[in-house]
């Protein structure tokens, strides 16, 4: 494995071979204990996606700190962390299939709490008959599309029909509540904008749920929440859990965000991309190792924090190569030089690299295989 021998070397951390994903272990911690106390003083659940960091050794930092569980985005990414130990886990997206049911069935058996989200009737009775023919039961809950249309069945006579299918036709399902995950405002600039839709949002599923309990439906989990959401779930008090996941990490996006009008910025960047210059032979500009292969791509560009001047920014010169440009004169980055970037989006930013770098002050203290990686299925 490279970067191996520099374990625990003083002043390991500046020679790492990059492109290289790296975790500050202190800002992470810090980060994991915030977002775990302001669960536990609005008396919230967290249950964090590990859809962020599909990494089993971060998981298990959150679980342990009182994260009740965790999020799981797709079967596979439950498979890699129920090998990895964890013990009770949501998955957030449907599974749909006769193989995803039978996974899902067989992944029930060695994990301690495993729950489906369904979001459809056929798919429900589905898969309460494979239950029946495994002579065993799963946990559901009922995703709920909040007006995204992404996944979910739409609140009102649709939801309450299927909340009725899956309590009382559904005998080997155990129908435990409601998911309400409104992706589409996370990253709502403006605050009050944001605090705004999604209260009226949050509004909206308080109605339903009182609609639910008239109908003898009760809900023991109400799931959903992020990043850019937390504030307004804790004053809206409708979730019983929160799914919050970039604030481990942090990216571009969400520090925008936070730092923008009304944001609070209560959690700082603690995933980063170390990258090394290679070519220095033009003015105002440098060459490094990070291109696209090393940074998701779908919004912004790198944000340069260490190793350049001031005010540097960050373009992309291809697969393999990036650019660091500046305005002053005079100056030139040496060869051989790191530098360090906060990555424009921590999710898909992850899933290209096999290892984490765990860095405390100027040392590797670790590297934490990211388990979880390429496990979309
Ligand atoms: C269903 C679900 N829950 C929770 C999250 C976590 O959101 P965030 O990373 O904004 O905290 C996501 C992220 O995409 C998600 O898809």
């Amino acid at each position: 494995m490279l970067n191996r021998h520099l374990l625990n070397v003083s002043g390991g951390s500046r020679h790492l071979q990059t492109p290289a994903l790296v975790v500050d272990l202190e800002k992470l911690r810090t980060n994991l204990d915030r977002m775990q106390a302001r669960c536990e003083h609005h008396t919230h659940v967290l249950r964090p996606h590990t859809k962020t960091h599909k990494c089993v050794a971060i998981a298990k930092l959150q679980v342990e700190r009182g994260a009740v569980g965790i999020c799981c985005a797709k079967l596979s990414e439950a498979e890699a962390m129920s090998r990895g130990g964890l013990e009770n886990i949501l998955v957030t997206s449907p599974v749909v299939t006769d193989e995803g049911i039978r996974r899902a069935i067989s992944l029930s058996r060695t994990t301690k709490e495993l729950i489906l989200t369904i979001d459809n009737k056929s798919v429900a009775r589905l898969t309460d008959a494979m239950a029946k023919s495994a002579q065993t039961e799963l946990n559901v809950i009922m995703d709920i599309d909040p007006g995204m249309h992404r996944t979910g069945i739409p609140l009102g006579d649709e939801g309450l029909s299927l909340a009725h299918a899956l309590k009382q036709d559904c005998p080997s399902l155990r129908f435990r509540g409601v998911q309400f995950y409104s992706g589409d405002l996370m990253h709502v600039l403006d605050y009050s904008v944001r605090r705004n839709r999604y209260l009226a949002r949050s509004e909206r599923l308080w109605a339903f749920l009182r609609e639910l309990h008239e109908m003898g439906i009760d809900t023991e989990i109400v799931t959903g929440g992020g990043t850019g959401s937390y504030e307004f779930d804790f004053e809206s008090d409708v979730m019983t859990e929160l799914q919050a996941g970039s604030y481990a990490f942090m990216d571009r996006q969400y520090l925008e965000i936070e730092s923008g009008s009304g944001g609070t910025l209560e959690f700082d960047p603690s995933l980063f991309v170390f990258t090394t210059v290679v070519s220095s032979n033009h003015s105002h500009m440098a060459t490094t190792d990070a291109g696209l292969k090393s940074f998701a791509t779908d919004d912004k560009t790198p944000l340069i924090v260490d190793g350049a001047p001031r005010e540097s920014h960050y373009s992309f010169m291809g697969d393999e190569h990036g650019a660091i440009h500046w305005a002053i004169d005079d100056c030139k980055l040496d060869v051989g030089s790191l530098v360090s970037t906060v990555v424009p989006h921590c999710d898909p930013t992850i899933n290209l690299y096999n290892e984490l770098h765990v860095i405390h002050r100027d040392k590797l203290v670790d590297i934490w295989p990211i388990e979880a990686r390429g496990h979309t299925q």
